[in-house]
């Protein structure tokens, strides 16, 4: 019987720009570690936050892995606790999926401890208690594809299905995270309540001709539809260089690129031998904003989150 797991989430990139709440897929080379402890006492508690925390609420039910665990703990009705300790490789409040992957490394730890660990699927409604805390609504772009992997699709909330979305090989995502913060909270808060029918056509075909040429390896159908027109114009200007950014990686070969999750992360799709020209534009165009910036290329695999420490 396991008594102490480290498991870890990867960063992810919520809406692929035309999948607003729906659509998201995972960053493998940046994420979350969470180690769980096994305690007799029936709490969670949370003992420390490390890495790049800022200033996160160490109390367990404010923050996003330790209610996660509770959820899981009390739906479970455990006799006895788990201790957790946070490491933060994501950077806060940056549109990479930072309290999706605390949330889900937590479970998929806490999983590990269990007698009778519970399928998969069923972590994401304790991940996504989580969610609620740090982001204020229940959306579960994040939380789906950090758990189970690659790009992924998710239709409705209380019983959500979830499918994996496969990726021409080829194409690599190159994710450019400016050093400034932007809350969930404020990014959702600018967006109008409705949209016109004429975006509502365009937006629907986007996103179907997306996941079509996702599904038949057409890198020009992958393009053609990558064109946020509800999200991004409502968004963008909260993005110093924005419009700039996207130029940069779409001169340099890119099929698409977007904000990343609710920002100020931008992302961009390219066949792996325009990957690198991309990410030096993106990061030039923020240079030439003022802001400095981390950036990641990485390959669209399956890999969620998973047990790295036993
Ligand atoms: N789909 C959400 C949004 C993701 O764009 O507001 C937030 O991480």
């Amino acid at each position: 019987m396991l008594t102490d797991v480290t498991a870890f989430a990867p960063a992810t990139v919520a809406n692929v720009g035309i999948g607003f709440d729906i659509l998201g897929h995972t960053v493998d080379a940046v994420g979350d570690r969470v180690r769980l402890r096994r305690i007799d006492e029936p709490v969670v508690r949370i003992r420390s936050i490390t890495g790049i925390a800022g200033e996160l609420p160490i109390e367990a039910m404010s923050n996003t892995a330790g209610r996660a665990v509770q959820a899981l703990h009390a739906a479970l009705r455990l006799d006895y606790g788990f201790e957790i300790d946070i490491d933060k490789g994501i950077p806060l409040a940056s549109g990479m999926g930072g309290s999706a992957a605390s949330a889900v490394a937590a479970v998929v730890a806490a999983n590990a401890l269990l007698e009778e660990p519970v399928p998969r699927l069923q972590l994401l409604k304790f991940a996504m208690e989580g969610e609620i805390v740090a982001s204020g609504s229940a959306h579960i772009d994040n939380i789906a594809p950090c758990l189970i992997g690659g790009l992924v699709l998710t239709v409705g909330i209380d019983h959500p299905r979830v499918k994996q979305i496969p990726v021409p090989p080829s194409l690599r995502c190159v994710l450019v995270h400016p050093h400034m913060f932007l809350g969930t909270r404020e990014a959702r808060a600018v967006l109008k309540t409705d949209v016109t029918r004429s975006d509502f056509v365009w937006q629907s075909a986007n996103l179907a001709g997306f996941i079509s040429g996702c599904y038949s390896n057409d890198l020009d159908m992958i393009r053609d539809s990558f064109n946020d027109v509800i999200i991004e114009p409502q968004r963008h200007s909260l993005i110093p260089g924005f419009k700039d950014v996207q130029r940069g990686a779409m001169s340099a070969g890119a099929l698409g690129c977007s904000i990343s999750g609710a920002g100020p992360t931008i992302f961009a799709w390219a066949e792996i031998q325009h990957a690198e020209a991309v990410r030096g534009a993106m990061v030039a165009a923020f240079t030439l904003h003022g802001l400095q910036s981390d950036c990641w290329v990485s390959s669209l695999e399956a890999y969620g989150a998973r047990v790295v420490k036993a």
